[in-house]
């Protein structure tokens, strides 16, 4: 039995410095998204990543159905998609410029990258599942950005160290 509460978990946890994406999906024309810094590359051959969707998440399920996944990575200019991103239960999609990947999900402009995805397994964990998926298609679109960054539950921007 761990010897330490959930605040404790959550702090420490706080101290790794991410990156921010959105994951989206898109079943029978509705787009579906939310906020993330869960994600990592996997493999390269097979090209592979992982994202962690919680298990209360109400739009991992589209994703999940569609069959795909798209990452997008966020820059600092872009906090206010991650705002929307990170409700529930709203049209998150009606005032935000997107267009579908090859996989039908949406990839909004002005991202850093996007990486579009096939579902390729889900594994139980905990209260989140943790998502692979394999690699269709990715691009750089804005290299000259910034990333959004989440640190200690703030959000931030990179500063070179050299
Ligand atoms: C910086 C940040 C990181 C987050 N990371 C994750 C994550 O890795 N996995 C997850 O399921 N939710 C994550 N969330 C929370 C979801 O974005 C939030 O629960 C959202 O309301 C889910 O929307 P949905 O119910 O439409 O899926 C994160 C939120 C923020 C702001």
């Amino acid at each position: 039995m761990a010897d330490f509460d959930g605040r404790v978990f959550r702090n420490t946890m706080s101290q790794f410095c991410t990156g921010v994406v959105v994951a989206t999906g898109c079943l029978n024309g509705k787009p579906a998204g939310f906020a993330a810094q869960s994600f990592v590359s996997l493999s390269l051959d097979p090209p592979l990543v992982a994202l962690c969707p919680g298990k209360t998440s109400t739009s991992w399920p589209t994703l999940r159905d569609s069959g795909h996944f798209c990452i997008n990575i966020l820059a600092s200019d872009q906090r206010a998609i991650c705002d929307v991103m990170a409700k529930s239960g709203i049209d998150k999609f009606a005032a935000l410029d997107w267009q579908g990947g090859v996989s039908g999900s949406p990839i909004f402009n002005g991202v850093i990258a996007y990486i579009d995805c096939a579902l390729e397994a889900e594994h139980d964990a905990g209260d989140h599942t943790i998502a692979v998926g394999r690699v269709l298609d990715l691009a750089i679109r804005a290299p000259e950005k910034e990333p959004l960054l989440f640190f200690q539950g703030r959000y931030g921007s990179f500063a070179s160290a050299d």
